[in-house]
């Protein structure tokens, strides 16, 4: 059984408990953060703590701890729950106030609700898929305006998923009018005449974590990089696609609505990005 942690104990599992009128159970009022773990120790933590900072200021809140106790929090649990690959959930939440209602609870009375877990993931890194890479499906963009900020609102992207799933596909690519924005819990990414193209930065995506290091790795080795959006079309006629986050890093995509990207396996820009960005986290991880 898991040891998880519940504003400022770590209890097993079943003894965990959240009040029926947290916001972030009955309105999505609450922001999270997924750190990746390898060999026992957490990769981008310092990012990760800034962006979580970022999200909670945009929804005015405020840090609940410091970045260092917060670091504490993380290392105690992936060591209670002996960790060596896989990820760390955090999720603060603005409290449990007495009764539902719209309005914000005063925060001096209502204190903010921090969660975190883990999730093993033996062989994090050697994802087989990353040899094959993956099938996407496009779907419409329907989320709300404000995605940079990482709030636990995850219905959409989670029917994203389960139509990805129908289809046959292994995730879905979110697109608005006609221009991608990102994967359902990634960000997307073509390639073409060896340039990198990625959409930048705005509230239309999330800020990525893994996007800014791998844009960083990417930079820091003269490689040819874009920030601009993409179409759907672009995309399906690109010579390789792939996608970010802090659960995947960098994985392939090989195929967009049933078409074949490139010659429909993961090219050369993509695993060379996952290795420097695996090799870059494992040196740098804390
Ligand atoms: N998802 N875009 C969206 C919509 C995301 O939910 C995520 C992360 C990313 C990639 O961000 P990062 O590189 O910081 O992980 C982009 C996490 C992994 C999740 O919900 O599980």
């Amino acid at each position: 059984m898991r040891t998880v942690y519940v504003n400022g104990d770590f209890l097993p599992e079943d003894r965990a408990h959240i009040s029926v009128f947290d916001r972030g159970f009955l309105m999505a009022d609450g922001v999270y953060e997924v750190t990746s773990v390898l060999d026992g120790k957490l990769i981008d933590f310092h990012s990760h703590i800034r962006r979580l900072k970022r999200s909670l200021e945009a929804l005015d809140m405020n840090m609940p701890m410091t970045s260092e106790d917060f670091l504490a929090l993380h290392r105690g649990i992936v060591e209670k729950n002996q960790i060596t690959d896989g990820l760390v959930y955090l999720q603060v939440t603005r409290g449990a106030p007495a009764d539902r209602d719209f309005v914000f609870p005063d925060p001096d009375s209502t204190p903010l609700t921090i969660i975190a877990f883990t999730q093993s993931k033996p062989g994090l890194a050697d994802n087989p898929l990353s040899k094959t890479g993956i099938r996407v499906i496009s779907v419409e963009d329907i989320r709300w305006g404000r995605r940079d900020i990482k709030t636990v609102q995850l219905l959409y992207p989670s029917m994203a998923k389960m139509m990805a799933q129908k289809a046959g596909a292994d995730d879905a690519w979110m697109v608005l009018d006609g221009i991608v924005t990102e994967g359902t819990s990634n960000n997307a990414y073509i390639v073409k005449d060896g340039e990198i193209i990625t959409r930048p930065r705005s509230n239309e995506i999330l800020h990525g974590i893994t996007r800014a290091a791998v844009l960083q790795y990417a930079k820091d080795r003269q490689m040819a990089l874009v920030e601009r959006a993409f179409s759907l079309d672009e995309a399906r006629n690109a010579d390789e696609a792939f996608i970010t986050s802090a659960s995947q890093f960098v994985m392939p995509v090989v195929e967009i609505d049933g078409t074949q990207i490139g010659d429909g396996k993961p090219g050369s820009v993509a695993p060379k990005l996952r290795e420097i960005y695996i090799r870059e986290s494992r040196r740098s991880a804390i």
